[in-house]
């Protein structure tokens, strides 16, 4: 079997990740992204494709190309609040453009999937942490069209050949640990991103959506996965599936909950900037409190996290975020 992998949404904030640890494995990479958030000069190994999943006919052709042994499929919109706003651009790029590369796995006898799920598939869920078995009752619609696609995959799994592992990333952050790539968005919407443009002053103030949430001081309650340790998990459910593991289906945290304002100090402390803070309304689609329980893919695949600290994550965001000011303002 070649060891030829096709990555979508490779040239992005955790596909770039991937991306790497796979270069630095040796596998061959192809990486196919429409680049709408991604960016080429992130994915450090392998070939880049420009290329939309909706366009069957072009990904048909790059699976002819390259015989791939395994995918690994993280294009997708993730935004939960934008989700709100456009339903139709989620379940189209996340779950209709799915079951686009699923044909193409058919047709070319590809029968090793990794699918990038999310915590937003459990919705508000009556007990944290969660495990695998919680019920999945999303509350906005980047969680349905990721859940729908979790069951489009498996329906199609029980009628073919493919085994799949689907990850469900909690909050993901940090950045790689040697500095050459992290998060390049424009438009940082997520917690950390925001809060070290606060701290850089890209932005006036960082805003806390929802005071009035039940938990221990009113605001959302998040299990942040550094990216380093998430793109191991990938490397692990390969190496499962290439030893002819069955198909599963893990959680991606560590089973630590922090809320805004303990993530907020943190960077304050760490980063030594007292930036301002607003209370705002909550967000649409907002869930109060979700953490993992990471007990499974730990027996399972003996995931073994090195970076499961909050100040880490948070000391590697800093980095990354001060490295691309330096770069932007011309300092090497
Ligand atoms: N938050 C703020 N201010 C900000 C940004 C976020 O208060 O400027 C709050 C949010 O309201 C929420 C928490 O910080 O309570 C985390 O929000 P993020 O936007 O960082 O992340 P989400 O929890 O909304 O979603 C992320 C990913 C999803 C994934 C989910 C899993 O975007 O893909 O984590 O929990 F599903």
């Amino acid at each position: 079997m070649s060891n030829n992998i096709l990555v979508t949404g490779g040239a992005g904030y955790i596909g770039s990740h991937i991306v790497r640890r796979l270069g630095e494995a040796g596998y061959n990479v192809t990486v196919y992204d429409n680049c709408s958030t991604g960016f080429a000069h992130s994915v450090l190994y392998g070939e880049l494709i420009i290329g939309d999943l909706a366009d069957i006919h072009h990904l048909y052709q790059v699976f002819a190309k390259h015989q791939f042994s395994a995918v690994i499929h993280l294009a997708a919109r993730l935004v939960v609040p934008d989700s709100v706003m456009y339903p139709l651009d989620y379940y189209t790029n996340n779950t209709y453009n799915t079951i686009n590369l699923l044909r193409c796995c058919s047709v070319m006898g590809v029968n090793q999937l990794i699918f990038s799920s999310t915590a937003a598939v459990y919705g508000n869920p009556q007990e944290n942490p969660v495990t695998e078995n919680t019920p999945t009752l999303p509350i906005n619609p980047y969680g349905r069209s990721k859940l729908m696609s979790e069951a489009i995959i498996q329906d199609y799994a029980y009628a073919s050949r493919l085994r799949y592992v689907i990850l469900r990333y909690f909050n993901v952050g940090g950045a790689d640990p040697a500095g050459r790539i992290g998060q390049n968005s424009h438009y940082a919407s997520h917690l950390i991103a925001s809060a070290c443009n606060a701290v850089l002053k890209r932005q006036p103030e960082l805003k806390i959506f929802g005071t009035d949430f039940p938990t221990p001081d009113g605001t959302g309650v998040r299990d942040y996965i550094h990216v380093e340790d998430l793109a191991s998990a990938h490397i692990d459910s390969l190496c499962y599936l290439e030893q002819d593991g069955e198909s599963q289906i893990f959680n991606c945290g560590y089973g630590e909950g922090y809320s805004v304002r303990q993530v907020v100090e943190r960077i304050k402390a760490i980063s030594g900037v007292d930036f301002p803070v607003i209370n705002e309304a909550r967000r649409l689609g907002d869930p109060a409190c979700v953490t993992a329980c990471a007990q499974k893919i730990k027996q399972v695949l003996n995931w073994q996290p090195k970076y499961n600290n909050l100040d880490d994550i948070i000391s590697s965001s800093l980095a990354w975020e001060m490295s691309k000011l330096n770069r932007d303002n011309g300092v090497n």
